[in-house]
């Protein structure tokens, strides 16, 4: 389990404001595939926790995550991370406003038993439930902080799951400019990363390995050598990636106008693309957030974010809200 430190009581700590009230508290619960998350952050955006429980290990066997296997454990250790998150930040149950959940797009087993325990959390107090779309969660990450993104900017999304452009103008809403016609990028990094035999989940460990090799080593598409040169084999695929994120990038910047961009999503991680997507920011003259690698993956601190973007539904008219595989 990763997460941040733990951090004083909101209000506790700034000067001047004795007596006044503190800021309210957003507790955030994120299950939509391997990842168990919960998270608290103030309704002014400021981080208090951001515990997570990663499944990674539980799936490598099978070279991906089965979902079933997910559901189960996400039900075994959700209490346990929620307390954690709670206990992270200074506060107790007592002490949360609002509760916020991914309600979609993800695995259904494993979204519905985020929803359920968001649900009887809230319920339980009366308080009012988020249901938030975990992509604009990864869109929204780089409003964290102490030195948040403000719209308009565009922001790359590449996960497991997605890669897209998207345009925000208000950060309640985001327009997709254009995903990928095939795999997502991480998706695209988990299968090299099987072929070279770095296991599941492939993306960090190709990211690594990479590091020693040669990025021109290799043409792709193409294959050759997969045995004598890993590393180089690792450094030109992870370089085709990039390139091909970096391409588009460079073209939605040029045609929207805009002079800022965030990334996110799990490849947002990734150190070449950062590194990539730096030097071509630095380039144009834009100025770029990258959200630590713990808010690029998935996270219920993203989760918070977009929940400060979107209507909650008061209690009981959540009751019968459902997971979704697909959102609209
Ligand atoms: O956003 P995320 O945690 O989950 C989804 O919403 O899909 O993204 C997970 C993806 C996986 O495919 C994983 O291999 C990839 O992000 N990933 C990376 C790195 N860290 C995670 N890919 C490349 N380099 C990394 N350092
Ligand atoms: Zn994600």
């Amino acid at each position: 389990m990763t997460g941040s430190a733990p951090a004083a009581r909101p209000g506790q700590q700034t000067g001047g404001t004795r007596g006044a009230e503190p800021p309210g508290c957003i507790l955030a619960i994120e299950t939509s595939c391997d990842d168990t998350c919960a998270a608290v952050v103030t309704v002014d955006g400021e981080l208090l926790s951001n515990r997570i429980a990663s499944q990674g290990l539980l799936h490598a066997r099978y070279g991906g995550v089965v979902p079933e296997v997910a559901s189960r454990r996400h039900l075994e250790v959700i209490d346990a991370v929620t307390a954690d998150a709670l206990e992270a930040a200074g506060i107790t149950l007592a002490d949360v406003d609002t509760v916020a959940v991914t309600r979609g797009p993800g695995l259904i087993g494993a979204l519905l038993v985020g929803v359920s325990s968001a649900k009887a959390l809230a319920a339980a107090r009366g308080l009012p439930l988020v249901p938030v779309d975990h992509l604009h969660g990864h869109v929204v990450s780089a409003t964290l902080g102490p030195d948040p993104i403000e719209p308009p900017y565009l922001c790359l999304v590449a996960s497991g799951g997605h890669t897209f452009l998207g345009r925000v103008e208000d950060p309640a809403h985001y327009t997709v400019l254009g995903e990928t016609l095939d795999d997502a990028a991480g998706e695209a990094f988990d299968k090299g990363a099987r072929l070279l035999g770095l296991g599941y989940p492939g993306g960090p460990a190709l990211d690594r390995l990479a590091r020693t090799g040669d990025a021109q080593a290799f043409r792709f598409p193409r294959s050759a050598g997969a045995e004598r040169r890993r590393a180089d084999l690792a450094a030109s695929f992870q370089r085709a990636i990039v390139d091909a994120l970096v391409v588009r990038v460079r073209q939605a910047i040029a045609r929207e106008q805009v002079e800022r961009l965030a990334i996110g999503g799990g490849v947002a991680a990734n150190s070449e693309l950062r590194q990539a997507m730096g030097d071509l920011c630095d380039e144009l003259g834009v100025r770029l957030w990258v959200p630590p690698p713990e808010l690029c993956t998935d996270n219920a601190a993203m989760i918070a974010a977009a929940a400060r973007f979107t209507p909650a539904l008061p209690y009981p008219e959540y009751l019968n809200l459902d997971a979704t595989a697909r959102l609209a």
